[in-house]
């Protein structure tokens, strides 16, 4: 659906100057604003050196992580052999979603994401609250995701010299721990990479994207050599409510696709590629993760899965009678867990760097180093606190509240596409997303239902994260907006 068609002449009232769109809660920043700001911050811009490849693998990045690794002995139990019908479902609620935000990419390639494009269609407030919700996406799941890179760490040292960090070092207070040092440390880790450069921290992502699709199709390699089908003879035991159960569930190990969505400002050639990169990792990352579902069943009777943390690690062992496989496994697991946490934690520092460039946080996160071209202040505090988090708080019911934030930015941008097609229908989109409204349509309603399908408690969470924001919003983003200061001016 690629449209180079020249654009008719615009009709959004000018970037600056004349009247804005909206007021109040309800005002919106002009698509020519946000674009025209592309990469400017406080002191300094951000260097675009990212090709279409490398915004792939940010993308990549970001989804396969810790969910494929784990989630299947919990989605197994849930939907039989069908699981591998649960991995397309949610794949397909990922995929409507992926095509709105292909859409909105190439047409608004800024680095606030959906926040960004809820900002051109919705008006500030609903921007806010997208904002604030990406922060459940990428900064509370960084924390999240670096408590179980901890325990791949300790499951390959175990298998390897035979030791581990003990509890009071690898826990946080309230989980039977002091301290989750291993989590604070990827946490550094990753902050010392991006502060060298986007460009740096993408080539060593690209490297630990290899290594973690070469550790799954390892897996089906080794699981087909134990391939049995009479596995798959009873193949939908639980149902169709099995099956989509089980969707709900594996819709975590999914998120993460729009993470080139925030690189729009380092981009070489956003307009083109931000939609390219983001159908591209969805499609690979889909077709992987269907591929481990089929050969972990046919390797394994599905009623063995209950409760096995390391499903594919276990199946590697079991297979070839080694353990050195289920080591080799958790060593990949460390290096594709580690690239989760650098790309999301880059991701969230551009979400931070385009509010605070539109006033609604502090100027502070939009500083950018004239040297390494790299928000430095953004990335340090951003990473304390993701640090701290992970290493201090036993996050539990907050982790799943990062499905919740998500699920509902997704759904904000189903309806920005809706939107701006009707309001902007002139504007140049270098990706379309087919069919109308069908696809964003049914993408917004996707959304809702697996937010629908999440418990009460994590709703209570939400509630809670919401309310907190938008008291930060009406105590400070709602004054000192710049475009509010601009119409007092
Ligand atoms: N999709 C990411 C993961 O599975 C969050 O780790």
């Amino acid at each position: 659906m690629l449209d180079h068609g020249a654009a008719p002449p615009s009709t959004e009232p000018p970037a600056a100057g004349g009247p804005r769109p909206g007021s109040g809660l309800m005002r919106r920043k002009p698509v020519e604003t946000l674009v025209a700001e592309g990469g400017q911050g406080e002191g300094g811009s951000l260097k675009r050196s990212l090709g279409m490849w490398q915004l792939t693998m940010i993308s990549i990045g970001a989804t396969l992580g810790t969910g494929i690794f784990v989630v299947l002995g919990e989605a197994v139990p849930k939907a039989g052999p069908a699981v591998t019908l649960s991995f397309v479902l949610a794949g397909l609620t990922a995929l409507f979603s992926a095509l709105s935000y292909a859409e909105l990419a190439g047409s608004i390639p800024v680095a606030g994401s959906s926040y960004s494009y809820a900002y051109a269609t919705l008006g500030e407030l609903i921007a806010w609250i997208c904002g604030w919700c990406l922060i459940l996406e990428y900064g509370v799941s960084v924390a999240a995701v670096a408590v179980g890179w901890g325990q791949y760490l300790n499951e390959f040292l175990d298998g390897t010299i035979g030791v581990t960090i003990p509890d009071a070092l690898s826990a946080p207070p309230g989980d039977g721990g002091i301290f989750n040092l291993p989590a604070l440390i990827v946490v550094v880790l990753a902050m010392g990479l991006l502060l060298g450069g986007a460009r740096e921290s993408a080539r060593i992502n690209t490297i630990m994207v290899a290594v973690k699709i070469a550790a799954l199709v390892l897996f089906c390699v080794i699981g087909f050599m134990g391939f049995k089908s009479g596995n798959y003879s009873n193949f939908m035991p639980l149902g169709t409510a099995g099956v989509s159960g089980a969707a709900s569930t594996l819709f975590f190990s999914y998120i993460g696709f729009d993470a080139a969505s925030t690189a729009g400002e380092e981009a070489k050639n956003p307009k083109k590629d931000l939609p390219r990169a983001i159908m591209l990792s969805l499609i690979i990352v889909t077709a992987l993760y269907v591929l481990v579902a089929f050969v972990a069943v046919g390797a394994r009777p599905w009623k063995q899965f209950e409760g096995s943390e390391a499903a594919l690690a276990g199946i590697m062992k079991d297979v070839t009678g080694h353990s050195f496989w289920g080591t080799l496994l958790a060593a990949c697991a460390v290096i594709a867990i580690a690239s989760v946490v650098l790309t999301v934690l880059y991701g969230q520092t551009r979400i931070l760097f385009a509010m605070s460039r539109d006033g609604l946080v502090p100027k502070v996160f939009a500083k950018v180093s004239p040297r390494s071209g790299t928000p430095v202040a953004n990335t340090v505090a951003v990473s304390l606190f993701c640090g701290v988090l992970a290493a201090a708080v036993p996050l539990g019911n907050l982790a799943d509240a990062t499905s919740i934030g998500t699920l509902f930015a997704f759904a904000l941008v189903n309806v920005a596409v809706i939107i701006l097609r009707r309001t902007r229908p002139d504007m140049p989109r270098t990706f379309r997303v087919p069919f109308g409204w069908l696809v964003p349509i049914l993408g917004f309603l996707s959304c809702g239902y697996l937010m629908w399908n999440l418990s009460g408690v994590t709703w209570e969470y939400f509630g809670y994260w919401m309310a907190a924001g938008l008291v930060i919003y009406f105590g400070y983003g709602y004054r000192r907006s710049r475009l509010a200061t601009a119409s007092q001016k």
